[in-house]
């Protein structure tokens, strides 16, 4: 349902749910997605019931461009919606862009705050208020849902916040957002804030009020909701909290909330609840950003009874610990465990259970085939490991390098550690041997030999997917160049390989990355 409809529909109490993982997530330091990534999530979103789609600031790259592009001629229900800053060169790439879309919208923005004013735009802002009107008219010249923004809204000025707001509305703005930019607010004062500008603009009637809270300080869930409390009815959030630095507010988190404690917060959304397992595990897979144990919602632990006391209340009620179900975010509480006997059909089963019933017939055969791989190595195969095989086959069929074959020696006679190494690079098989201080020294060796590049490698972690020795290794890279950085991710019974698999995927991710050419901190 579109905006308009729902404010045509009179339903005061619905809450508009923008997501802006692919535009303000991808701008999180790390993270990066390539077309066929970001398709995957669009589509995601729509059949998850995500009312707008933020699928990027088209202004920003070639790819860029082409990805809103093609995410906006395959959108069916969702308004498809682009980033523009407030100019007229970005105002029409952006209208181009998701011209497709049956339902589109432009978000244009500006800097509102003294600070961002003065250092950043270096502009007075009687200028600034000008720029306001005319990017508003020239989007709306393009099309009719214009959303505008007031950049770093939160530290602005009131009286000259109500102007700009006011002046948005006046050009034809439909949805006025006040974003959080910085983190800085806390929900009182932000609620506050949102309702100061609700009463005091004479034309706030004709806009619905959107909130955009970054988590410098924790509180985006925080501060979205209590803006909600005093009239914002939609809010801007992202899968797993992704984006600028702490990232914004969590979607999980907003949707999960609202639905949990309607006794309080007698608000609702349109979100297929049940679709945040399979997106939060989707996004991590594709941008490499493992989720922490402990994180609402989705953590691994969310659901999890450690203490003996806890326990036995589970036994007896569940409720006694867990103030939502499992299934109500898509996380199934599964019998069917799978083996080294476990054939296709239980296979594709655990893959819908798990959230990946979309897959097409050559990923799962791939995912299969590792699956049977694994189970000859270890006993039992659980979720978490089917994930991790998913995540590292269907999700990678489109990167641009691809590991072939790895053969390592190692240990301790007085040799250096060498590898060598099968590489496919856009369809062209090469192979090279590479000796270092240890064993992954000699694997990134080889790999920078047959893909030169100066980046440098910010981090290599390992963890294990399960509890044993037989668990499969997950490996995080993190590698920067030019000041950007990418996470890779790999995983497999071998830690060397899933070394080999993580640093070609931050590559992969790389590739991606040094084709924006609007620096990620977007200045006007
Ligand atoms: O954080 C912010 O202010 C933004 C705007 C572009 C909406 O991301
Ligand atoms: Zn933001």
């Amino acid at each position: 349902m579109s905006t308009d409809r729902i404010a045509a529909a009179g339903d005061n109490q619905r809450v508009v749910i923008f997501d802006t993982t692919l535009r303000d997530g991808e701008q999180s330091p790390g993270a990066s997605m390539n077309l066929e990534e970001k398709l995957r999530v669009a589509e995601g979103l729509e059949a998850m019931g995500v009312d707008v789609i933020e699928a990027g600031f088209p202004i920003a790259s070639v790819g860029d461009f082409e990805a809103v592009k093609a995410i906006a001629e395959r959108s069916k229900s969702s308004v498809i919606c682009g980033l523009s800053r407030a100019t007229r060169g970005d105002i029409a790439r952006c209208a181009e862009a998701i011209a497709p879309a049956p339902r589109k919208r432009i978000h244009t923005f500006i800097s509102t705050s003294p600070l961002h004013m003065k250092y950043k735009l270096q502009m007075e802002p009687e200028t600034v208020l000008q720029r306001v009107t005319e990017s508003v008219s020239y989007a709306r010249s393009l099309v009719d849902d214009v959303e505008w923004s007031a950049e770093d809204g939160s530290r602005t000025e009131h009286d000259f916040l109500c102007r700009c707001v006011e002046a948005a509305i006046a050009a034809g703005a439909r949805t006025i957002n006040i974003p959080d930019t910085v983190g800085y607010a806390i929900p009182e004062e932000y609620a506050g804030l949102i309702r100061m500008v609700m009463e005091r603009v004479p034309n706030a009637d004709k806009a619905i009020f959107s909130v955009h809270c970054h988590n410098d300080l924790g509180l985006a869930v925080a501060n979205s909701l209590a803006a909600v409390g005093a009239g914002a009815r939609q809010i801007e959030c992202t899968i797993n909290g992704l984006g600028e630095r702490a990232g914004n507010a969590a979607m999980e988190e907003i949707v999960m909330a609202l639905r949990t404690r309607q006794d309080a917060m007698a608000y609702h959304t349109e979100i297929k609840t049940e679709h945040i397992t399979k997106m939060s595990r989707m996004i991590s897979a594709i941008t490499g950003f493992a989720i922490q144990p402990n994180k609402a919602v989705v953590g691994a632990n969310a659901f999890a009874h450690e203490s003996g006391i806890h326990q036995d209340g589970m036994l007896k009620h569940a409720g006694t610990y867990e103030i939502m179900t499992p299934e109500s975010i898509g996380l199934n509480r599964s019998t069917l465990v799978l083996g080294k006997h476990s054939g296709r059909a239980a296979f594709r089963q655990k893959l819908a259970e798990l959230g990946y019933g979309d897959l097409g017939d050559n990923s799962v055969n791939e995912a299969f085939a590792r699956f049977k791989d694994l189970a000859d190595l270890k006993k039992e195969v659980f979720d978490e490991d089917i994930a991790a095989i998913v995540d590292d086959t269907a999700m990678r069929t489109h990167d641009r390098i691809k590991l072939v074959e790895l053969d390592i020696r190692c240990g301790t006679v007085h040799r250096p550690p060498h590898a060598k190494m099968t590489l496919d690079i856009d369809g062209v098989t090469e192979s090279r041997d590479g000796t270092g201080d240890g064993p992954v020294d000699a694997i990134f060796k080889a790999i920078r030999e047959m893909v030169p590049h100066d980046a440098v490698l910010e981090l290599y972690q390992v963890s294990a997917v399960t509890k044993g020795t037989d668990a499969q290794a997950e490996v995080t890279v993190r590698l920067r160049e030019d000041g950007k950085s990418v996470n890779g991710q790999g995983s497999d019974t071998d830690t060397l390989v899933a070394s080999a698999k993580a640093y070609i995927h931050a590559l992969n991710k790389l590739l991606v990355k040094r084709e924006k050419t609007v620096p990620d901190g977007i200045a006007v």
